[in-house]
């Protein structure tokens, strides 16, 4: 059936083909920014809370109805429940949206390997702001990103995905462990080190909960369909209770290790914890400096951001085009062109509004106004994948039912945590996840 669609060539690739589309600009980017904004410790400790109750329940729930359907997002959803291919399509309309401002930070990423060599200036707060409110050099990298995106997704699932992500995530692995020794070590690093690890319960706040739950979403690919995909090319002999436990595991380990390496460096300098999406590009050049070798570690740690980025930006491209190919009956390379362009052109907007577009605001319904790039990011994070996670919880546990989806999972092995997970995926998850969303848009006050 459908043997055009190609199946992963062993289940380590996967893995890492999964592990690559969690591990991204999320764990090393946002992470570490939100926690700094978000009273640190405090926002770790909720972020680990909902990563076991949300994230191990719904990759699992996601990728049993990839398996099952063997089809896209959208046909997934469509082919168990006929009238279900909706929230499918939601989903790709979240990574088509996120794909727009990601590549914009991806270009960051590619323009800091750049300056690992050429210099970051004395004040690297003034040197991130100047070239990213800049008109023309962030479209350019922007462009090269999204290119290199389309390249690779053109070439196919094996062929690309999987090849880049083996060699990748060990290696930033091993790279970040140095930048965390060199950050902790500095002087003054206590301070960040107490910030980050010792919760603070006043902190917590409905505001930190709502971040920590967009971020869940956002860093483990959930809510809009990825895990369906790549969960469709997987065997039913495939344990994926266990990948469910896996996933989110390493990429809560990448996440956390960010934080590592950035927020005791940001103490250590007399950063401002809470200066938002600068914090990495920021914080790091100024690490790096204090390094022997520093551009070298630099260049080479930029480098390996940029890879995560990119094995991120082919999996969201993945979700859309796969959409195009079984839906439309489109080429691959047609799908690639056609959804590259649409994204480019978005991101154009999303890296001017943090500059000569600052101007320019989009009403929302939470009553507040923002800037293209910050539009698209609330957007998906806080709104379009929370309500991905509920529909896919109510899906499993009161459409497609627990019976059906349960005997699907067993089929490639025991089902040890049966009770519990079917618990969290019929209560917990659509209960806690739309009351977070009712208080995000302002409609109900905790
Ligand atoms: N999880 C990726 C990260 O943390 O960078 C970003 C992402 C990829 C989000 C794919 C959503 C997605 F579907
Ligand atoms: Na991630």
């Amino acid at each position: 059936m459908e043997k055009n669609r190609g199946t992963w060539s062993s289940r380590f690739g996967f893995l890492m083909a999964a592990v690559g589309s969690a591990v991204g600009l999320g764990n090393l980017w946002k992470f570490p920014y939100l926690a700094g904004e978000n009273g640190g410790g405090a926002f770790v400790l909720v972020y680990i809370v909902l990563v076991v109750l949300l994230g191990f329940t719904l990759m699992l729930a996601e990728m049993t109805i990839g398996r099952r359907a063997q089809s896209d997002a959208y046909g997934s959803y469509h082919k168990i429940r006929k009238g279900w291919g909706f929230i499918g399509a939601l989903g790709i309309l979240a990574g088509f949206l996120i794909l727009s401002y990601y590549s914009v930070v991806g270009g960051w990423v590619i323009k800091y390997i750049v300056a690992s060599f050429t210099g970051t200036g004395a004040d690297k707060a003034v040197y991130f702001e100047s070239f990213i409110g800049a008109p023309v050099e962030p479209v350019i990298y922007h462009l090269i990103f999204m290119g290199l995106t389309a390249i690779i997704v053109i070439r196919g699932i094996s062929g690309g995905i999987e090849k880049a992500s083996k060699i990748v995530m060990p290696a930033l692995f091993g790279l970040l462990l140095v930048v965390v020794f060199r950050s902790v070590t500095l002087d003054g690093a206590s301070v960040g080190l107490e910030y980050y690890l010792r919760p603070d319960f006043s902190q917590i706040t409905l505001k930190v909960v709502i971040a920590a739950l967009g971020q869940v979403f956002f860093s483990l690919s959930l809510g809009m369909g990825i895990m369906v995909t790549y969960g469709s090319y997987l065997s039913s002999h495939e344990d994926m209770e266990k990948d469910a436990f896996i996933i989110p595991s390493l990429d809560s380990l990448v996440a956390i290790l960010a934080g590592f390496a950035i927020l005791p460096a940001v103490f250590a300098f007399g950063f401002k914890p809470t200066q938002g999406p600068g914090l990495m590009f920021v914080t790091l050049p100024a690490v790096f400096d204090h390094m022997p070798l520093g551009s070298l570690f630099s260049g080479l740690f930029f480098l390996l951001v940029f890879f995560a980025a990119i094995s991120s930006s082919i999996s969201l491209m993945e979700v859309t085009v796969s959409f195009g190919i079984d839906q439309f009956k489109w080429s691959r390379k047609k799908a690639v062109l056609i959804f590259t362009t649409l994204m480019f052109l978005i991101g154009i907007g999303a890296s001017l509004s943090l500059g000569a577009w600052k101007g320019f605001q989009i009403p929302w319904i939470d009553g507040k106004a923002y800037g293209i790039f910050d539009f698209l990011d609330v957007t998906t994070s806080y709104y379009l994948l929370p309500l991905g996670g509920i529909l896919c919880a109510v899906f499993i546990g009161f459409v497609w039912g627990i019976p059906a989806v349960v005997q699907e999972i067993k089929k490639g092995s025991a089902f040890r945590t049966e009770k519990f997970w079917t618990v969290l995926i019929k209560y917990v998850v659509p209960v806690l996840v739309f009351l977070i969303l009712l208080s995000t848009t302002g409609l109900l006050e905790i």
